[in-house]
Protein backbone atom coordinates (compact mmCIF):
# COMPACT_ATOMS: atom_id res chain seq x y z
CA UNK A 1 0.00 0.00 0.00
CA UNK A 2 1.33 3.28 -1.28
CA UNK A 3 0.92 6.51 0.95
CA UNK A 4 0.00 9.62 -1.43
CA UNK A 5 0.59 12.60 0.31
CA UNK A 6 1.05 14.73 -2.96
CA UNK A 7 -2.24 13.84 -5.60
CA UNK A 8 -1.55 16.01 -7.80
CA UNK A 9 1.56 14.40 -9.26
CA UNK A 10 -0.51 11.22 -8.84
CA UNK A 11 -3.64 11.50 -9.87
CA UNK A 12 -3.30 10.44 -13.05
CA UNK A 13 -2.02 6.93 -11.99
CA UNK A 14 -4.57 6.79 -9.41
CA UNK A 15 -7.34 7.02 -11.67
CA UNK A 16 -5.86 4.75 -14.14
CA UNK A 17 -5.36 2.03 -11.68
CA UNK A 18 -8.82 2.28 -9.93
CA UNK A 19 -9.95 1.79 -14.03
CA UNK A 20 -8.05 -1.25 -14.02
CA UNK A 21 -10.28 -2.72 -10.66
CA UNK A 22 -7.36 -1.34 -8.01
CA UNK A 23 -8.62 -0.70 -3.90
CA UNK A 24 -7.65 2.70 -3.19
CA UNK A 25 -8.23 4.25 0.02
CA UNK A 26 -9.49 7.49 0.02
CA UNK A 27 -9.80 10.15 2.57
CA UNK A 28 -13.83 12.13 3.36
CA UNK A 29 -14.41 14.77 5.39
CA UNK A 30 -16.61 11.83 7.62
CA UNK A 31 -13.70 9.03 7.82
CA UNK A 32 -11.60 7.61 5.46
CA UNK A 33 -12.93 5.34 2.59
CA UNK A 34 -11.70 1.55 0.60
CA UNK A 35 -13.00 2.87 -2.98
CA UNK A 36 -12.91 0.67 -5.77
CA UNK A 37 -14.46 1.70 -9.41
CA UNK A 38 -18.35 1.35 -8.88
CA UNK A 39 -19.18 -0.28 -12.23
CA UNK A 40 -16.61 -2.86 -11.99
CA UNK A 41 -18.06 -5.77 -10.16
CA UNK A 42 -15.21 -7.66 -9.71
CA UNK A 43 -13.29 -4.40 -7.92
CA UNK A 44 -16.19 -4.25 -5.72
CA UNK A 45 -16.03 -7.35 -4.67
CA UNK A 46 -12.39 -6.88 -3.81
CA UNK A 47 -13.68 -4.45 -1.23
CA UNK A 48 -15.96 -7.04 0.66
CA UNK A 49 -12.76 -9.76 0.91
CA UNK A 50 -10.50 -7.17 2.11
CA UNK A 51 -12.89 -5.67 4.40
CA UNK A 52 -14.28 -8.75 5.64
CA UNK A 53 -17.40 -7.21 5.34
CA UNK A 54 -20.51 -9.73 4.79
CA UNK A 55 -21.63 -9.69 1.34
CA UNK A 56 -25.26 -8.58 2.28
CA UNK A 57 -24.10 -5.16 3.63
CA UNK A 58 -24.30 -2.54 0.53
CA UNK A 59 -21.70 0.19 -0.03
CA UNK A 60 -22.45 3.55 -0.74
CA UNK A 61 -21.43 4.91 -3.81
CA UNK A 62 -19.42 8.10 -4.28
CA UNK A 63 -19.49 10.97 -6.83
CA UNK A 64 -19.26 14.69 -7.43
CA UNK A 65 -22.07 16.71 -9.07
CA UNK A 66 -25.74 15.94 -8.67
CA UNK A 67 -26.02 15.65 -12.78
CA UNK A 68 -24.17 12.44 -11.52
CA UNK A 69 -26.66 11.49 -8.69
CA UNK A 70 -29.35 11.78 -10.99
CA UNK A 71 -27.82 9.44 -13.51
CA UNK A 72 -27.23 6.48 -11.45
CA UNK A 73 -30.73 6.63 -9.63
CA UNK A 74 -34.26 6.97 -11.31
CA UNK A 75 -37.56 7.84 -9.77
CA UNK A 76 -36.68 10.67 -7.23
CA UNK A 77 -38.84 12.53 -5.15
CA UNK A 78 -39.31 16.09 -6.04
CA UNK A 79 -37.71 17.36 -2.79
CA UNK A 80 -34.35 15.56 -4.12
CA UNK A 81 -32.77 18.79 -5.76
CA UNK A 82 -33.52 21.39 -2.99
CA UNK A 83 -31.46 18.59 -0.57
CA UNK A 84 -28.33 18.12 -2.56
CA UNK A 85 -27.95 22.40 -2.64
CA UNK A 86 -28.27 22.65 0.44
CA UNK A 87 -26.03 19.25 2.02
CA UNK A 88 -23.82 17.89 -0.86
CA UNK A 89 -21.09 18.12 -1.05
CA UNK A 90 -21.57 16.79 2.76
CA UNK A 91 -21.40 14.57 5.36
CA UNK A 92 -25.18 12.74 3.87
CA UNK A 93 -26.01 9.97 2.05
CA UNK A 94 -29.16 9.77 0.14
CA UNK A 95 -30.44 6.33 -0.72
CA UNK A 96 -32.62 6.46 -4.29
CA UNK A 97 -33.76 3.58 -6.51
CA UNK A 98 -30.73 2.38 -8.34
CA UNK A 99 -30.31 2.93 -12.03
CA UNK A 100 -29.04 -0.51 -13.62
CA UNK A 101 -25.74 1.10 -14.27
CA UNK A 102 -24.96 0.44 -11.11
CA UNK A 103 -24.13 -3.33 -10.45
CA UNK A 104 -26.27 -5.76 -8.03
CA UNK A 105 -23.01 -6.27 -6.10
CA UNK A 106 -22.65 -3.04 -4.79
CA UNK A 107 -25.98 -2.60 -3.47
CA UNK A 108 -26.04 -6.41 -2.01
CA UNK A 109 -29.21 -7.14 -4.28
CA UNK A 110 -31.48 -4.53 -2.98
CA UNK A 111 -33.33 -1.87 -5.33
CA UNK A 112 -32.33 1.10 -4.14
CA UNK A 113 -28.39 2.66 -3.82
CA UNK A 114 -26.69 5.15 -1.20
CA UNK A 115 -25.02 8.16 -3.02
CA UNK A 116 -22.87 10.93 -1.81
CA UNK A 117 -20.82 13.56 -2.56
CA UNK A 118 -18.04 13.81 -0.40
CA UNK A 119 -16.40 17.43 0.63
CA UNK A 120 -12.88 16.67 0.46
CA UNK A 121 -11.04 18.36 -2.10
CA UNK A 122 -8.55 15.52 -3.08
CA UNK A 123 -11.72 13.31 -3.26
CA UNK A 124 -13.79 15.51 -5.33
CA UNK A 125 -10.61 16.01 -7.99
CA UNK A 126 -9.63 12.32 -8.23
CA UNK A 127 -13.51 11.64 -8.62
CA UNK A 128 -13.97 14.42 -11.56
CA UNK A 129 -10.95 12.99 -12.70
CA UNK A 130 -11.96 9.32 -12.52
CA UNK A 131 -15.47 9.84 -13.70
CA UNK A 132 -17.00 6.96 -12.53
CA UNK A 133 -18.95 6.55 -8.90
CA UNK A 134 -16.29 4.84 -6.51
CA UNK A 135 -17.70 2.56 -4.01
CA UNK A 136 -16.61 2.88 -0.38
CA UNK A 137 -17.43 1.68 2.88
CA UNK A 138 -15.18 3.01 5.72
CA UNK A 139 -11.56 1.96 5.69
CA UNK A 140 -11.58 -0.07 8.45
CA UNK A 141 -11.33 -4.27 9.22
CA UNK A 142 -14.94 -4.91 9.30
CA UNK A 143 -16.24 -4.28 13.12
CA UNK A 144 -13.73 -1.87 14.21
CA UNK A 145 -14.27 1.86 14.59
CA UNK A 146 -13.93 3.69 11.39
CA UNK A 147 -10.63 5.26 10.68
CA UNK A 148 -10.84 9.02 10.89
CA UNK A 149 -6.54 9.47 10.21
CA UNK A 150 -4.05 7.75 8.00
CA UNK A 151 -2.23 5.38 10.64
CA UNK A 152 -5.45 4.39 11.54
CA UNK A 153 -6.05 2.65 7.98
CA UNK A 154 -2.31 1.78 8.51
CA UNK A 155 -2.54 0.02 12.02
CA UNK A 156 -5.90 -1.77 10.52
CA UNK A 157 -4.15 -3.23 6.97
CA UNK A 158 -0.26 -2.35 7.30
CA UNK A 159 1.72 -0.80 4.98
CA UNK A 160 2.84 -4.03 3.59
CA UNK A 161 -0.81 -4.72 2.40
CA UNK A 162 -0.34 -5.82 -1.45
CA UNK A 163 -3.96 -5.88 -1.87
CA UNK A 164 -4.69 -1.91 -1.27
CA UNK A 165 -3.09 -0.22 -4.15
CA UNK A 166 -2.46 3.10 -2.47
CA UNK A 167 -3.93 5.39 0.31
CA UNK A 168 -4.10 9.29 0.07
CA UNK A 169 -3.34 11.13 3.05
CA UNK A 170 -5.86 14.10 3.44
CA UNK A 171 -4.80 14.32 6.94
CA UNK A 172 -7.66 14.52 10.25
CA UNK A 173 -11.22 13.84 9.37
CA UNK A 174 -12.98 16.74 10.31
CA UNK A 175 -16.73 15.23 11.01
CA UNK A 176 -14.99 11.87 12.64
CA UNK A 177 -18.35 10.01 11.96
CA UNK A 178 -19.98 8.56 9.36
CA UNK A 179 -22.38 10.10 7.07
CA UNK A 180 -26.28 10.84 8.16
CA UNK A 181 -28.11 8.27 5.66
CA UNK A 182 -31.79 9.00 4.72
CA UNK A 183 -34.20 7.06 2.77
CA UNK A 184 -35.71 9.03 0.05
CA UNK A 185 -38.87 8.38 -0.60
CA UNK A 186 -41.78 10.02 -2.59
CA UNK A 187 -43.66 11.34 0.37
CA UNK A 188 -41.48 10.81 3.19
CA UNK A 189 -37.94 10.21 4.44
CA UNK A 190 -36.61 7.78 6.97
CA UNK A 191 -33.51 8.17 8.75
CA UNK A 192 -31.13 4.69 8.57
CA UNK A 193 -28.24 5.62 10.42
CA UNK A 194 -27.92 9.46 12.35
CA UNK A 195 -24.89 11.66 12.15
CA UNK A 196 -23.61 15.42 12.51
CA UNK A 197 -26.64 16.43 10.21
CA UNK A 198 -29.97 16.06 12.29
CA UNK A 199 -33.47 16.03 11.49
CA UNK A 200 -33.91 19.54 12.34
CA UNK A 201 -31.63 20.57 9.55
CA UNK A 202 -33.37 18.59 7.05
CA UNK A 203 -36.38 20.08 8.36
CA UNK A 204 -35.18 23.33 7.97
CA UNK A 205 -34.80 23.11 4.45
CA UNK A 206 -37.99 20.96 2.70
CA UNK A 207 -41.47 20.26 4.01
CA UNK A 208 -41.77 16.44 4.40
CA UNK A 209 -42.26 13.91 6.81
CA UNK A 210 -39.38 13.21 8.62
CA UNK A 211 -39.11 9.51 10.69
CA UNK A 212 -36.82 8.96 13.11
CA UNK A 213 -33.85 6.44 13.58
CA UNK A 214 -35.78 2.97 14.20
CA UNK A 215 -32.69 1.17 13.20
CA UNK A 216 -34.62 -1.16 11.44
CA UNK A 217 -32.52 -3.85 9.91
CA UNK A 218 -35.12 -4.48 7.40
CA UNK A 219 -34.13 -0.96 5.69
CA UNK A 220 -30.36 -0.79 6.42
CA UNK A 221 -28.97 -4.82 6.38
CA UNK A 222 -25.38 -3.06 7.86
CA UNK A 223 -27.24 -2.62 11.13
CA UNK A 224 -27.47 -6.13 12.52
CA UNK A 225 -23.51 -6.19 12.49
CA UNK A 226 -21.37 -5.19 15.40
CA UNK A 227 -19.37 -1.91 14.35
CA UNK A 228 -16.60 0.69 15.44
CA UNK A 229 -15.70 -1.47 18.39
CA UNK A 230 -12.04 -1.38 19.62
CA UNK A 231 -10.97 -4.43 21.35
CA UNK A 232 -11.42 -3.71 24.55
CA UNK A 233 -14.72 -3.76 26.30
CA UNK A 234 -16.95 -0.61 26.44
CA UNK A 235 -19.85 0.21 29.32
CA UNK A 236 -21.92 3.22 29.89
CA UNK A 237 -22.92 4.47 33.43
CA UNK A 238 -23.64 7.59 35.16
CA UNK A 239 -20.46 8.36 37.10
CA UNK A 240 -16.66 8.43 36.42
CA UNK A 241 -14.89 5.51 38.18
CA UNK A 242 -11.81 5.97 40.03
CA UNK A 243 -9.55 2.87 38.74
CA UNK A 244 -6.78 3.64 36.10
CA UNK A 245 -7.46 0.70 34.08
CA UNK A 246 -10.68 2.00 33.02
CA UNK A 247 -10.89 4.84 30.37
CA UNK A 248 -13.75 7.33 31.51
CA UNK A 249 -15.12 9.30 28.75
CA UNK A 250 -17.32 12.30 29.24
CA UNK A 251 -19.01 14.51 26.91
CA UNK A 252 -20.63 17.52 29.05
CA UNK A 253 -18.35 19.66 31.14
CA UNK A 254 -17.90 17.77 34.04
CA UNK A 255 -15.32 19.27 37.21
CA UNK A 256 -12.78 16.76 37.33
CA UNK A 257 -8.85 16.59 36.75
CA UNK A 258 -7.72 13.36 36.50
CA UNK A 259 -5.25 10.90 33.85
CA UNK A 260 -8.08 8.54 33.01
CA UNK A 261 -10.25 11.06 31.95
CA UNK A 262 -11.21 12.18 28.49
CA UNK A 263 -13.74 14.79 26.19
CA UNK A 264 -15.29 12.62 23.63
CA UNK A 265 -16.90 14.91 20.23
CA UNK A 266 -17.59 13.37 16.76
CA UNK A 267 -14.51 14.06 16.04
CA UNK A 268 -12.49 12.28 18.46
CA UNK A 269 -14.52 9.48 19.68
CA UNK A 270 -12.99 6.64 17.38
CA UNK A 271 -9.08 7.99 17.81
CA UNK A 272 -10.00 7.67 21.34
CA UNK A 273 -11.11 4.15 21.16
CA UNK A 274 -8.22 3.00 19.28
CA UNK A 275 -5.79 5.10 21.60
CA UNK A 276 -7.44 3.37 24.48
CA UNK A 277 -6.24 -0.21 22.70
CA UNK A 278 -2.69 1.17 22.11
CA UNK A 279 -2.28 2.26 26.49
CA UNK A 280 -3.68 -1.24 26.88
CA UNK A 281 -6.82 0.11 29.29
CA UNK A 282 -8.80 -2.34 30.30
CA UNK A 283 -12.01 -1.00 30.01
CA UNK A 284 -14.02 2.35 28.61
CA UNK A 285 -16.40 3.89 30.56
CA UNK A 286 -18.76 6.15 28.71
CA UNK A 287 -20.10 9.07 31.38
CA UNK A 288 -23.99 9.23 30.19
CA UNK A 289 -25.62 12.85 30.20
CA UNK A 290 -28.86 13.97 28.93
CA UNK A 291 -26.49 16.08 26.51
CA UNK A 292 -24.44 13.41 25.44
CA UNK A 293 -27.73 11.48 24.39
CA UNK A 294 -29.26 14.38 22.04
CA UNK A 295 -25.74 14.35 20.17
CA UNK A 296 -28.31 11.74 18.01
CA UNK A 297 -25.54 10.51 15.66
CA UNK A 298 -22.37 9.97 18.63
CA UNK A 299 -24.52 8.37 20.63
CA UNK A 300 -25.42 5.79 18.51
CA UNK A 301 -21.97 4.89 17.62
CA UNK A 302 -21.56 4.38 21.29
CA UNK A 303 -24.13 2.32 21.46
CA UNK A 304 -23.46 -0.05 18.50
CA UNK A 305 -19.97 -0.29 19.55
CA UNK A 306 -21.34 -1.62 22.53
CA UNK A 307 -23.65 -3.95 21.33
CA UNK A 308 -22.79 -7.10 20.81
O1 LIG B 1 -19.47 8.78 5.80
C1 LIG B 1 -19.70 7.72 5.22
O2 LIG B 1 -20.86 7.38 4.87
C2 LIG B 1 -18.50 6.80 4.92
C3 LIG B 1 -17.58 7.51 3.92
C4 LIG B 1 -16.42 6.64 3.47
O3 LIG B 1 -18.33 7.94 2.82
N1 LIG B 1 -18.95 5.53 4.42
C5 LIG B 1 -19.56 4.60 5.20
O4 LIG B 1 -19.85 3.43 4.54
O5 LIG B 1 -19.81 4.79 6.37
P1 LIG B 1 -20.20 2.07 5.31
O6 LIG B 1 -20.23 1.04 4.25
O7 LIG B 1 -19.21 1.87 6.39
O8 LIG B 1 -21.63 2.32 5.84
C6 LIG B 1 -22.69 2.42 4.92
C7 LIG B 1 -23.97 2.00 5.55
C8 LIG B 1 -24.06 0.52 5.85
O9 LIG B 1 -24.59 0.35 7.16
C9 LIG B 1 -25.06 -0.01 4.83
O10 LIG B 1 -25.83 -1.07 5.34
C10 LIG B 1 -25.90 1.22 4.54
O11 LIG B 1 -25.00 2.28 4.61
N2 LIG B 1 -26.45 1.21 3.16
C11 LIG B 1 -25.75 1.27 2.01
N3 LIG B 1 -26.56 1.22 0.95
C12 LIG B 1 -27.81 1.11 1.42
C13 LIG B 1 -29.11 0.98 0.82
N4 LIG B 1 -29.26 0.94 -0.50
N5 LIG B 1 -30.18 0.90 1.64
C14 LIG B 1 -30.03 0.93 2.98
N6 LIG B 1 -28.84 1.04 3.62
C15 LIG B 1 -27.74 1.12 2.85
MG1 LIG C 1 -18.51 1.25 8.15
Amino acid sequence: MKIIDKIDSSIDELSEKLLEGELIVIPTETVYGLAANALNSDAVSKIFKVKGRPQDNPLIIHTFSKEKIFEYTINQPEYLDKLIDKFLPGPLTLVLEKHHLIPDIVSAELKSVGIRIPNKKVTLDLLKKVKVPLAAPSANKSGRPSPTKIQHVIDDYSIDNQEIYACVDGGDCDVGIESTIIKCEKDKIVILRPGLISIEDLKKVIDIEIEEYKGNENLSPGIKYKHYSPDIPISISDKYISDKNVLNLYFSDINLNADNLKKISENNLYDIYREAEKFKYKSINIILTEDLKQRKGLFNRILKSIDT
